[in-house]
């Protein structure tokens, strides 16, 4: 085996059983090529999370993001249908929305193209004299964009089944929990110090609650009482029953229709390759990641509550809590996963074994080399 391909190296290390399973190697983490690699093969073929569908409520709200390189807005159209397009202007590629807002029409900042929000040219100015230029041949390329269970999903991949069909045991799983109608009250971006899958395995896992956690929620957990299945073909989860030390992760008191564990039990999923779920029956928390270079990693960060919970009269104090709970877990987070990229730098650092509650890491890196071919 060629010690510099990464590739290769990953093929060995998922080719052994999960009960000889090792953390995936250092060089795909680190490796520049590798990550040129997952642009094109894992990000620029998936379905990713744009985030909430709650956050773009009105017609005219959009937000930009990046798929492996393409500028990309997402908006709530006139009719209030959701549509992703290029975020590339048709004149001379500028882009064109930055951040997220609210727009009456898309107005490119070079010269003043403009767009409506079906991504047809409306307008350009000074264009009459020129024979070539058509106004109804310019419009933005549309890109595939869905709600699934109040997330919005992209892809540049026009073939991949829809996320309803690809994710369909998710709602088998969590269907009970109505995910759809948990209500975002906050979202953020950040950008950290790491590579992206040491912050997609971090989530995957809770075999580091209690030590990671251990000033938040690592006390309301228990190593015996989490669940690690396989994976499935699409996305890895594991769950675990919590105590009632936390209010917040845990069916209101209200509430009729959970019963027994089903009101103690929080979902951690991650959605390939990069929508991290956590979902309890009193709250959810998610992150979305974009990879930038290996040793950065932008995060969408967001999360809110159950209805039971956005409901009652209490539920301005809920939202304080759960922000600051999650904000201090999500530094928490930062800090160990921080430390793993600084730790892969050294020339020591070699990868171990994997606990049995880190399943869903194995069923990740499997995933992952399934969609890397073999050059
Ligand atoms: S680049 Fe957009 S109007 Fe010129
Ligand atoms: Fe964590």
């Amino acid at each position: 085996m060629n010690v510099h391909d990464p590739a290769a190296e990953l093929r060995a290390n998922v080719a052994v059983p999960f009960e000889r399973a090792q953390a995936m190697p250092v060089s795909v983490y680190t490796s520049e090529s590798f990550q040129a690699l997952e642009q094109e093969h894992v990000f620029a073929t998936s379905w990713l999370c744009a985030g909430r569908v709650d956050a773009l409520k009105e017609p005219g709200d959009y937000l930009t993001m990046e798929i492996s390189g393409e500028p990309i807005l997402v908006l709530r159209d006139r009719e209030g249908v959701l549509r992703a397009m290029s975020n590339v202007c048709r004149h001379r590629m500028s882009t064109l929305l930055e951040g997220r807002g609210r727009v009456r029409v898309i107005t490119c900042p070079y010269h003043a193209w403009t767009y409506a929000l079906d991504g047809s040219l409306r307008g350009a100015p000074a264009m009459d004299m020129n024979q070539s230029f058509c106004k109804e041949a310019n419009s933005l390329p549309a890109i595939r964009c869905v709600d699934w269970n109040g997330w919005i999903m992209v892809t540049l991949n026009p073939d991949l089944p829809e996320p309803q069909e690809q994710l369909a045991e998710v709602d088998d799983l969590v269907g009970y929990l109505g995910m759809a109608d948990y209500v975002e009250t906050f979202r953020e971006e950040h950008r950290w110090n790491t590579n992206w899958k040491i912050l997609a395995e971090n989530f995957m896992e809770s075999y580091h609650l209690p030590m990671c956690h251990g000033g938040t929620i690592g006390g309301a957990v228990n190593l015996r009482q989490m669940t690690c299945p396989e994976g499935k073909a699409h996305f890895n989860y594991h769950h675990i029953l919590k105590d009632d030390s936390i209010a917040l992760s845990i069916a209101h008191k209200d509430n009729t229709t959970l019963q027994g564990e089903d009101r103690l039990r929080t979902w951690l999923m991650a959605i390939y390759p990069s929508l991290l779920i956590t979902l309890t029956p009193g709250y959810f928390w998610y992150l979305c990641l974009t990879p930038d270079g290996p040793g950065h990693v932008k995060i969408l960060y967001g999360g809110g509550l159950h209805p039971d919970f956005a409901a009652d009269p209490d539920a301005e104090t809920h939202f304080s809590a759960l922000k600051g709970l999650l904000d201090h877990v999500n530094d928490e987070d930062r800090g160990c996963t921080e430390r793993v990229w600084r730790g892969m730098q050294g020339r020591l650092a070699r990868p171990g074994a994997l606990s049995h509650l880190e399943r869903p890491n194995y069923e990740f890196a499997r995933w992952i080399a399934n969609r890397i071919p073999d050059v």
